[in-house]
């Protein structure tokens, strides 16, 4: 068992009681780019078809997505008892919120702390509940270092039985920057680069997840974009903000910020924004990435300048990828 003092615990947004209200309020977020389903339409046959009943979420964070999918499945016709069961590196002050113990009613949620990379707890699962039929994780892209994700699916495919499922989703940064086409989605993606190669996380892990799922042997992979507008234009021309989506990226860069101010005056600042997607290039023709947000003012500008595109332009949008594997029966 691991403790928020060990080096897998350095998750970079802290552990925090805002941070619980801040990844509560990310899954209404989660819900709105899905069209408000938490289950991927891949899994809705074997929902309906009893084949789904104990499922594991890998940094679970509050909890809140076990206790929602509960009713999700209770509504696509799932016969109970349901068993779920959380994991995380650290407590969330939400778990007491997010449990269900009693074991007579339709479904059960309980909550372990467990380092996702710490192979024995992880395989520790397995034998304390048996095998799952479905393994979920999302946006764990800020908690898993460069290099560690295969391993992460191969524990993954262990912790299933033959025939059981996982459902992974991330966000996917540089296809989001890639629709529009204005110097803040260069500006993005810097920030991005400069902090997530900072912590050694692979930035654009989002598109890789069908990759990883078949290298660990999983079959029948769907990978789903899901993109969310940050605003539309309406046929009467005006301009319609959506404000779960607006909010949600006005906030994430506002909580980058001082994770950026350091990697920004890093020694190493220039490897770490180095080869990066041609989106910055391209929407930034008269500037070179080390040039961008080259101080605190810069990124208060850029801050001011993103907050408008964001509720002005049409193209502005979120990404998301939602991949669907199935270990072989
Ligand atoms: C962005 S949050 C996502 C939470 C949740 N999956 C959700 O979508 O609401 C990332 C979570 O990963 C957890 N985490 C970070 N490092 C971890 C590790 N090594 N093992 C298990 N969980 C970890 C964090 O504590 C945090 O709760």
């Amino acid at each position: 068992m691991s403790t928020p003092e060990t080096e897998a615990a350095s998750y970079m947004m802290g552990y925090s009681s805002p941070e619980a209200e801040r990844l509560d309020s990310q899954h209404i977020l989660m819900r709105h780019m899905n069209a408000n389903r938490l289950l991927s339409p891949q899994l809705h046959s074997a929902v309906r078809a009893g084949k789904i009943k104990k499922i594991l979420d890998i940094g679970t964070g509050t909890g809140i997505w076990p206790y929602d999918t509960t009713s999700e499945m209770k509504t696509l016709g799932a016969s109970g008892p349901l068993r779920f069961v959380g994991t995380d590196v650290a407590q969330s002050v939400h778990w007491v919120r997010h449990q269900i113990f009693d074991s007579n009613i339709y479904a059960t949620i309980t909550f372990d702390i467990i380092d996702l990379n710490d192979e024995d707890s992880m395989m520790g699962l397995r034998d304390k509940y048996g095998p799952f039929d479905l393994v979920h994780s999302r946006l764990l892209f800020s908690s898993i270092k460069d290099g560690k994700w295969p391993a992460y699916l191969a524990r993954i495919f262990r912790l299933l039985r033959p025939g059981g499922y996982v459902q992974l989703v991330e966000n996917d940064i540089v296809n989001a920057a890639a629709c529009m086409n204005n110097q803040i989605a260069a500006e993005s993606l810097v920030i991005a680069y400069g902090i997530y190669r900072g912590l050694g996380l692979q930035v654009d892990i989002a598109a890789h997840l069908a990759k990883l799922q078949l290298h660990a042997g999983f079959v029948d992979i769907s990978d789903e974009l899901r993109l969310v507008t940050t605003c539309h234009r309406k046929s009467d021309g005006n301009i319609v903000v959506d404000n779960v989506a607006h909010e949600w990226i006005v906030s994430a860069f506002q909580t980058l910020k001082p994770l950026f101010r350091k990697f920004r005056t890093a020694p190493n600042y220039a490897e770490l924004i180095s080869n990066m997607p041609p989106q910055v290039y391209d929407n930034a023709p008269e500037s070179r990435p080390e040039l961008l947000l080259a101080d605190e003012d810069a990124y208060s500008d850029f801050q001011e300048r993103h907050e408008e595109i964001s509720r002005t332009d049409p193209l502005y949008q979120l990404s998301f990828r939602i991949v669907v594997g199935k270990k072989p029966e």
